[in-house]
């Protein structure tokens, strides 16, 4: 059986014949809102920009990622989404031995397969409701181990480790020469992104860098725009001397300093991320035939406890209905009765919650 992703509507409908118009996609874990209002408004009037090279160092743009993330500009790096830095902040350490905590995305295996490393995953798992145990994570971590890559808040778990526990898996790593690449793309959707974020430790440790992007919170992930934070230079050198200049096209340079000012829209979605949040976890804690663990972020893991209801089951009925969710069965150390779907408008959402519940209790034996 094909399994599909988030971005894979092209392949569902050449598969089933539904136009991929027509469903309503919980997999992509994208910011239901859209836009911003200032990217529809202001961005159109600025296409002349494409009539020049963009600013190959992107200060202004840097500039305003500084202030959206409280973070020093000259630790900025900026590249064509969260990808590219993932890639060359993975690049440029050239791992002989990482450690992932996973299950996880799958992008950081391919980058450091692709370097030559070996790679060796620290799993977490159901009976610890997905959580890291600092100690534990300290003693796998071995002496010849150089990388350690950490999604947070994770996904597909949803669940986020703090700044303190951070700090502590920092100070460890320090002393022990391991960088530490750590995924924010989901930070901004948590209830309290100061005690979840590392961005505040980039300047007192500099064997961390942080990774954001803009596709998810601000539902622009055809604009390929993604930042890092690091103090550490020499990491920033390694990577210039690599990184193709321009990577940024001027429209999307300039539509990431609309975006990232638009305090609006940003309380708008964790308003609404908070409250379908909570919505959606105290429904769910009220069936009986499924689990799930509490989400940091703008998606939720949950677990069949049907035997005949599989996630891939519940994948192709919900799709019969035009709504896709994610069959998680597919991240190495989940079973088969797992699945992720993300928070979408709330109309939507209730709608889903009710075909979950509807397939569910009718096929209850
Ligand atoms: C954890 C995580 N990091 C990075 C990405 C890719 O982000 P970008 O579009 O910024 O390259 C994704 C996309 O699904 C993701 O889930």
């Amino acid at each position: 059986m094909t399994n599909f992703h988030g971005s894979d509507l092209e392949k569902i409908e050449a598969a089933y014949g539904i136009k991929k118009e027509t469903i309503i996609n919980y997999s992509s874990n994208v910011n239901p809102l859209g836009l911003s209002s200032y990217i529809t408004t202001y961005l159109p009037q600025k296409i002349e920009l494409i009539a020049s090279y963009p600013d190959r160092d992107y200060t202004s743009l840097r500039a305003s990622i500084g202030l959206y993330a409280n973070a020093n500009p000259e630790h900025i790096m900026v590249g064509n989404g969260s990808t590219e830095l993932i890639s060359l902040c993975i690049k440029a350490v050239s791992p002989k031995n990482s450690v992932i905590i996973g299950p996880t995305y799958s992008e950081y295996e391919r980058e450091i397969k692709l370097t030559g490393g070996s790679i060796s995953y620290y799993v977490l798992n159901e009976a610890t409701r997905f959580k890291i145990d600092i100690e534990s994570l300290k003693s796998y971590l071995s002496k010849d181990v150089d990388l350690l890559v950490i999604c947070n808040p994770n996904n597909p778990t949803s669940t986020a480790i703090t700044t303190k526990e951070m700090e502590q898996i920092l100070k460890y790593c320090k002393e022990k020469k391991i960088f530490v690449l750590v995924d924010e793309t989901y930070v901004e959707f948590s209830d309290s992104i100061e005690d979840v974020s590392s961005v505040s430790l980039t300047s007192h440790y500099d064997n961390i860098m942080v990774i954001r992007g803009v596709s998810k919170f601000f539902a622009a992930p055809g604009l390929r725009l993604g930042y890092s934070v690091s103090s550490n230079s020499e990491l920033h050198s390694k990577i210039n001397s690599v990184k193709n200049p321009w990577t940024i096209n001027a429209l999307a340079a300039y539509a990431g300093e609309l975006m990232l000012q638009d305090t609006d829209y940003i309380n708008k979605t964790r308003n609404h991320i908070a409250a379908e949040r909570k919505k959606i976890t105290a429904l769910l804690n009220e069936w009986d035939f499924v689990d799930f663990v509490e989400p940091d972020a703008n998606f939720v893991l949950v677990k069949s406890l049907l035997p005949e209801i599989t996630s891939s089951v519940l994948f192709y009925k919900l799709l019969k209905k035009k709504l896709m969710i994610r069959d998680a069965s597919t991240f190495p150390f989940l079973d088969s009765y797992y699945f992720r779907f993300c928070f979408l408008s709330s109309e939507d959402n209730d709608f889903l919650m009710k075909e979950i519940y509807t397939i569910m209790t009718e096929n209850r034996n």
